[in-house]
């Protein structure tokens, strides 16, 4: 990386400006932070907010899922689509219960190979719940990225999943990866948006080479069919 790290500018506006009030930056709860995270996957905030919270009232622990009925889950799911990961979610609370005692495993590759649980879910939940330092990489994190190092292959390339996995490791700091995950979700979210972005306003913009070099509108590259 030859850029400015992101950071120290991306850390000092999420606090003045990062949407600190969202109920998961609120908890530690390892079972409120998974939650969070699988109703994030593929939904927007706005929209999860009221399915989180009748949710976790309605389940408050891995214990009262994994004794639910499915149809009750899928109920409480309906409008929120991808209902896959209604059913991840309820075979994954059974597996925490019977085989991890309840508690969300600590273990990266453990964590991985549970139902609806990729690299980047797994990495965001270790990094909130037990302060542990991976960075993540979904959509939003995938755009800015690319566009801060001007990086212009196929972001769903394999070369570009590992080229764009290796910029977020390095990205990352030690002992702040959970804030600077959030942050980076946030400035993907609002500033950097996929179409015309808020450069003047962006904390990233003096390192910026997709905007230093005049390519936002072009980056990331729309993956090939
Ligand atoms: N999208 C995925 N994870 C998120 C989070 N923790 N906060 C906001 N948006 C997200
Ligand atoms: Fe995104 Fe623009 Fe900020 Fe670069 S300067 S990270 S393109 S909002």
């Amino acid at each position: 990386m030859s850029a400015e790290p992101i950071a120290p500018a991306l850390l000092a506006w999420y606090r003045e400006n990062g949407r600190l009030d969202l109920p998961w930056r609120q908890t530690r709860d390892p079972y409120a932070l998974w939650l969070a995270e699988i109703m994030l996957q593929q939904t927007q905030v706005k929209t999860v907010l009221p399915y989180y919270q009748r949710f976790l009232q309605r389940f408050p622990d891995f214990e009262r899922l994994a004794a639910a009925d499915i149809d009750e889950v899928l109920h409480l799911w309906t409008g929120l689509g991808y209902y896959a990961r209604a059913r991840n979610l309820h075979a994954c609370a059974k597996v925490i219960v019977t085989e991890h005692g309840g508690r969300f495993p600590a273990d990266p590759a453990v964590a991985m190979s549970l139902p609806g649980i990729g690299r980047s879910t797994a990495h965001a939940i270790l990094a909130s719940a037990y302060d542990q330092d991976w960075a993540i990489l979904d959509g939003n994190v995938k755009r800015v990225l690319s566009r801060y190092h001007a990086f212009a292959g196929d972001p769903a390339s394999s070369e570009g999943q590992r080229l764009l996995w290796s910029l977020a490791e390095a990205e990352t700091p030690v002992n702040a990866a959970h804030d600077y995950n959030q942050a980076i979700q946030d400035l993907g979210a609002t500033l950097c948006s996929r179409s015309k972005p808020s450069c003047a306003l962006c904390p990233l913009q003096p390192g910026c080479q997709a905007y230093l070099q005049g390519l936002t509108a072009q980056l990331p590259r729309r993956p090939e069919r």
